[in-house]
């Protein structure tokens, strides 16, 4: 992956970590129920930058492992931790240690015990082949330079029956690269999006089945968030 790239979405998301303690939640408001950010400390809704809300596709279940791929101030891990209970255990993975200690801090306020947050990068999941029951990212893979390494290491780490629940910037078909990139930054989740060919036959070729993309609301012209849900067979 280019580093120069992965750098620049480093710095920015060290910058959002940082201004996190007193921030507005104004993207944790957009996409989560009052009952969710009541049960979140400040701080994690404050760092939210998600496009969505994978508990809504998830359909996560008592004893389950999950792995939430850029997880931020870990506001999914945190909600997901809730779902899957005390029998069930959920990793946050990030590449951004301020990242990594706000989720930290966070998981210390909330009490949650279930929960671990590993450095690392999403094109390199430190984490053994089929050890999780279900992959969940929430406006992360589109960051990506390597977006097939990510996928291809989705399908390694999730056991044979386990699927995503991921939220991802989606362009329409025959968007070219520099139609994604007049309509936004890379850092911004827009530049890297794939378009939703390019995103079926990704997840195609990692071996995914069952692979469905469905938008739910348009981030700028040509460009939806939508959710991608794929299994392991
Ligand atoms: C747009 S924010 C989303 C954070 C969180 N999922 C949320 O909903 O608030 C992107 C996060 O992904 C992390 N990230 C970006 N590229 C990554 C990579 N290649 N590997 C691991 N984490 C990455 C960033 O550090 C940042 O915390």
């Amino acid at each position: 992956m280019s580093d120069a790239l992965r750098e620049k979405v480093r710095e920015a998301y060290a910058k959002t970590a940082l201004s996190a303690a007193g921030a507005e939640p104004e993207f944790a408001r957009r996409h989560y129920s009052d009952d969710e950010m009541g049960a979140l400390p400040q701080s994690a809704a404050g760092a939210s930058r998600g496009c969505g809300n994978p508990m809504a596709v998830a359909d996560l279940r008592k004893g389950e492992t999950v792995l939430d791929l850029g997880s931020g101030g870990g506001i999914d891990v945190l909600l997901s931790a809730r779902r899957v209970g005390r029998s069930g255990f959920v990793y946050g993975l990030d590449m951004t240690e301020e990242m990594l200690d706000l989720a930290r801090a966070n998981a210390a306020e909330a009490g949650a015990e279930n929960v671990e947050f590993l450095f690392g990068y999403m094109e390199d999941i430190p984490l053994p082949d089929e050890s999780v029951d279900v992959v969940i990212s929430n406006c992360v893979i589109n960051l990506s330079a390597d977006k097939q390494a990510v996928l291809r290491e989705i399908a390694r780490v999730l056991r044979p029956g386990g699927r995503t629940g991921i939220y991802d910037v989606v362009a329409e078909n025959g968007m070219s690269e520099s139609e994604r990139l007049e309509r936004g930054s890379w850092v911004g989740c827009i530049a890297g999006a794939l378009t939703f060919d390019e995103y079926r036959l990704g997840l195609e070729e990692a071996g995914l089945t069952n692979i469905e993309i469905t938008p739910h609301h348009q981030e700028t012209a040509g460009m939806h968030s939508c959710t991608i849900r794929a299994h392991r067979s």
